[in-house]
């Protein structure tokens, strides 16, 4: 596994050019990564916060979930953006030149809150599966009921239900500990704001399972739970929040700081959106020094007219086809007796790659 450390360096590059960042995610990751899951002590993750480092000694034993939920937020973020210029890898930088991804902006927004949601589901999920003595099943929303639908008696019990509030409690102590300082930043500011919105997209997923016990599927007996989604649900909800995301502006009054929309006065942005600052660069062209990747040698579709289409995705730098011939055999014959007679098949496979 490459990624995770390079998403160390480019996270911590975030920490010490700009003040703040998102160090406890690669401090997961690399503990994730390096050693096999072994390494999810606290003091083995990287650039966290004394408030980070003093939630994990005292919770040592969510510190695996929350390692584990990081790197599933990292998986789940290149995936939604695998056919957008910017596609969630983020660059490795030598130490001291060049920094990470940009913060403030819209992809800052997306990595933010998919990682706050990612910690806060996989906590959650762990806590269900018994994982941890702090936590498991919520039943505290559950009650029996007896329902008489038709001349049949139905009888429901209750389930073991996603524990979301200490999954939550876990996201929201560990990963805004790295904002919570005495003076925050605009920044901050954003950053806090997108970790809860993240929470709250876990928070209004949960939705009642039932399975049905009885003679041959009747579901005269049923057992209901409140269950969270697959996390790729989650994902989705949170590539539409980015594709809506508003413009902020951060004014301080004194102590107090505001956060105002930048265009639409009239509809505000509510907890659960996303915001961002600072207008994202293209992601065209290479540029180390911003962590950008460019698009060069990046694969289009040469018939689509979206984002993934080889205009949008080349930005109008032009593409090339590639086509990549292999043989193979193919319709193999037992002949009796004994061998095997094939034949050889040649197969194209076309792509469109930029320039
Ligand atoms: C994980 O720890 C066990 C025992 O502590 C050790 O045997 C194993 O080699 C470690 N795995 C890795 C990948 O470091
Ligand atoms: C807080 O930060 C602002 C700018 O971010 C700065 O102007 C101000 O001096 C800082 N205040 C303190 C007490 O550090
Ligand atoms: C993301 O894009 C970069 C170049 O822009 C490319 O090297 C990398 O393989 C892409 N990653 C994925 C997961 O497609
Ligand atoms: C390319 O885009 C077209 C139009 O959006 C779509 O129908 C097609 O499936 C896409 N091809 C690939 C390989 O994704």
């Amino acid at each position: 596994m490459r990624f995770p450390l390079l998403l160390l360096t480019s996270s911590l590059l975030i920490q010490s050019s700009m003040g703040l960042g998102m160090s406890w995610l690669s401090g997961g990751l690399v503990a994730w990564s390096d050693g096999g899951g072994n390494r999810t002590a606290c003091k083995d993750l990287k650039g966290v916060s004394k408030r980070q480092l003093r939630f994990c000694r005292r919770n040592p034993d969510v510190v695996p979930s929350i390692a584990i939920g990081a790197f599933n937020a990292y998986s789940e973020c290149q995936y939604q953006f695998k056919k957008r210029r910017w596609n969630c890898t983020l660059l490795e930088t030598s130490e001291g030149g060049g920094k990470g991804l940009e913060t403030g902006t819209r992809e800052a927004a997306f990595v933010h809150a998919i990682s706050s949601a990612g910690i806060a589901y996989r906590v959650t999920k762990d806590c269900s599966k018994g994982l941890s003595d702090k936590c498991g099943c919520d039943h505290t929303g559950n009650q029996r009921i007896t329902s008489h639908s038709s001349t049949k008696e139905q009888f429901e019990f209750e389930g073991c239900s996603d524990n979301i509030h200490y999954g939550i409690g876990v996201s929201r102590e560990f990963v805004d500990a790295s904002e919570r300082v005495k003076n925050k930043s605009e920044e901050s500011r954003v950053n806090l704001h997108n970790n809860r919105a993240g929470r709250e997209v876990i928070e209004k997923s949960l939705r009642r399972e039932c399975k049905c016990h009885g003679m041959s599927g009747s579901c005269e007996v049923k057992t209901c739970w409140m269950s969270m989604p697959p996390f790729r649900e989650v994902g989705e909800t949170m590539r539409e929040k980015f594709d809506g995301a508003s413009e902020v502006i951060i004014s301080t009054k004194g102590d107090e700081t505001r956060m105002t929309m930048k265009h639409n006065h009239l509809k505000r942005h509510t907890h659960a959106d996303l915001v961002y600052m600072r207008q994202s660069p293209d992601y065209c062209n290479i540029d180390e020094s911003r962590g950008i990747l460019g698009t060069r040698g990046r694969e289009c579709n040469h018939t689509s007219a979206a984002m993934d289409g080889c205009q949008l995705m080349c930005c109008n730098r032009g593409f090339k086809k590639v086509v990549k011939r292999s043989q193979e055999k193919c319709n193999c014959k037992f002949i009796y007796c004994c061998k095997v007679e094939c034949q050889t098949c040649f197969t194209e496979e076309t792509s469109y790659v930029c320039l």
